[in-house]
Formats: C-alpha cells, sequence, structure tokens
C-alpha cells in the first residue's frame, strides 16, 4: 500500500506543534471596547439585548477604562447617550457633551489607553438620523450634516480624544473632518473611518443602547446595501483620498470576504466592527447552553483577524482579553 508523504496531521499531534503552525494570533492589544457613555450620575443601567454590557456614567466608565487598560486592551470607542436629543444634536459638539467630559475624565484616569470617540449625529438628534434631516422631503441632508461633524470631531480632538471615528456615511465627511481638525490646530489627530459600514439589522442591539432608532424610515440611503463589495473598494478609496488613517469595515462577521478585500486593496491599518448584533448572537446562544461561549468568541474573533483586520472593535473584548491571559 502507497503511504500519504504530505501527512497534515503531523504539526496538529500537539499543543506545542500547533502552537508553532499557528499563522494568527490573537492579543488583547488588537482590541478595541466600545463604551455607552449615560449622562447622569452613578448610572449603570444593564442593556437587556446585550448581556454583560451597560449604559455607564462618566464614573462608572472611567472605571470601566480603567479595568480595559489593565487587561492590555489599546483603547476604547466612545459612544454618547445625552439627556436631550434635539433637532441639530447639539450635544453632539457640546464642549461639555457627555463623550467629551467622558474623554477628558478616561484620559486622566488613564492617560496610555487609546480614547477613540464616534463621531455621528444619531445619538444626538430627535429624528435618530445621522444627519440633519429635510422633514419636507424626509430626507438626510448630506452637506449640511458635514459642518456639524466636523465640529464634532473637533470638540472631541479638543477634549483630548486620540482617534476620532466617524460612522455616519455622508459623502465627503472624511475631508470635512481632516479639514476642521487641521484648521483648529489638530492636524495630528487621526481619522479611523468607518469606510464600508453596511446598512445591516445586526445594530439592532445597538440603537437599544443608544436609543438611536430612526424615528422613520431607515438608513439605507447613507449605509451601504449589504449586497455590495466592490463598492466597499470605492468607498475606502474615497476615504483614503480624503485623509483616512484607518479604515473599518462593520459589521465583521457577515463581511469577511470585504474585510479580506480591503485589507488587499489598501497599506492601511483595517479594523473591523464586530457589532452589538455579532456579541448578543454568540452571547444568546451560550446563555441557552447551545455553544460554548468562549471557544465560539475566540473562533470567531480569531476569523475576523485571520480575514486581515489588524484593528477588532469588539463588545467581547474585556472577556477575549482575560481568556488571552489565563
Ligand atoms: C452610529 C453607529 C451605529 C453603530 C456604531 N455607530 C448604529 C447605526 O448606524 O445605526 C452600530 C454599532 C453596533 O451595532 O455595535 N451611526
Amino acid at each position: 500500500m502507497a503511504f500519504p508523504i504530505q501527512r497534515l496531521r503531523r504539526t496538529r499531534r500537539t499543543g506545542a506543534l500547533r502552537g508553532l503552525v499557528r499563522e494568527t494570533e490573537l492579543a488583547p492589544g488588537d482590541f478595541i471596547y466600545p463604551i455607552f457613555v449615560a449622562a447622569g450620575e452613578d448610572v449603570r443601567r444593564p442593556i437587556p439585548s446585550m448581556p454583560g454590557i451597560f449604559q455607564l456614567s462618566i464614573n462608572h466608565a472611567v472605571e470601566e477604562a480603567r479595568r480595559a487598560h489593565a487587561l492590555g486592551i489599546s483603547g476604547v470607542l466612545l459612544f454618547g447617550i445625552p439627556d436631550e436629543k434635539d433637532e441639530a444634536a447639539s450635544g453632539a459638539y457640546d464642549p461639555e457633551g457627555v463623550v467629551q467630559l467622558a474623554t477628558r475624565a478616561i484620559k486622566d484616569a488613564a492617560p496610555e489607553l487609546l480614547v477613540v470617540t464616534d463621531v455621528c449625529l444619531c445619538e444626538y438628534t430627535s429624528h435618530g438620523h445621522c444627519g440633519m434631516v429635510d422633514h419636507e422631503r424626509r430626507e438626510v441632508m448630506n452637506d449640511v450634516s458635514l459642518e456639524l461633524l466636523a465640529r464634532t470631531a473637533t470638540a472631541q480632538a479638543e477634549a483630548g480624544a486620540d482617534i476620532v471615528a466617524p460612522s455616519d456615511m455622508m459623502d465627503g465627511r472624511v475631508g470635512a473632518l481632516r479639514a476642521a481638525l487641521d484648521a483648529d490646530g489638530f492636524e495630528e489627530t487621526p481619522i479611523m473611518a468607518y469606510s464600508a459600514k453596511y446598512a445591516s439589522a445586526f445594530y439592532g442591539p445597538f440603537r437599544e443602547a443608544a436609543d438611536s432608532a430612526p424615528q422613520f424610515g431607515d438608513r439605507r440611503g447613507y449605509q451601504m446595501d449589504p449586497a455590495n463589495a466592490r463598492e466597499a473598494l470605492r468607498e475606502t478609496a474615497l476615504d483614503i483620498q480624503e485623509g483616512a488613517d484607518i479604515v473599518m469595515v462593520k459589521p465583521a462577521l457577515p463581511y469577511l470576504d470585504v474585510v479580506r478585500r480591503v485589507r488587499e486593496a489598501t497599506d492601511l491599518p483595517v479594523a473591523a466592527y464586530n457589532v452589538s448584533g455579532e456579541y448578543s448572537m454568540l452571547k444568546a446562544a451560550a446563555q441557552n447552553g447551545w455553544l460554548d461561549e468562549e471557544r465560539a468568541v475566540m473562533e470567531a474573533l480569531t476569523g475576523i483577524k485571520r480575514a486581515g483586520a489588524e484593528i477588532i472593535i469588539s463588545y467581547h473584548a474585556p472577556d477575549a482579553s482575560r481568556w488571552l491571559q489565563s
């Protein structure tokens, strides 16, 4: 009988052999951990669809950020939950807005932890859209929104944000942010652009967490159609032309082909956002005893890195970092 010459099982036999030939290794430093910062004092409100995740007032957000830093996580991504919303999203660019205050507090408490701020209006608008709305035409106005997004980014940079991350998907926002930041003396503040951000059902739990569901219509007029991958390359190329320093694909798991294509199309750092619904899915299955949580989460995160993302934004970041250390 003929014996196989190549036997792949030879290097799978022991943990040491598997470790030697392992191609992809996660580390806590790969992660950015999203935090929902709520206005008010001493708030620690659970988000029902995201077990383990809370709306936190600034004092608790600072503690959570400290814990993330102690675990070796690179940064936190801040989303604001203001106590008042209005037509013009004034909480987004108010120098005393909740994200600006939280940024200052976290930079004081853990100066080495990166503070990344979400640049978007939907958490602050009464109508829940990511830009200014023309109510008669029921449309989100692009160019008017750019001014407010730019003001938001400079207010965040002013407060000490290490990176600003526009997630609104208006055309031209990266260029608008870059110009405004440069004009205000923040030419060293990097932009992590949500370049290929899809109109996804997987943001459902986030919208509950941030109370940011659109009051009419949906986001398909500005976020991408899930069916398109070439268009993601156009979005990415445009953001790079406009000055993006890091590009992002979002969500992650249903779009790993896009992560791979973006990775191959650019030499910029690539981030992937493992979004709220992806977190909730695994949590729900684990809580039902249907999946082994640690193994499923680590496999999902490894897949995102293997696809080509060197930066992973994930609500699993603290658990994953703990598992990596033990
Ligand atoms: C704001 C924004 C959203 C997410 C990040 N920034 C929601 C949306 O576009 O509706 C989703 C993140 C998540 O689901 O974890 N525009």
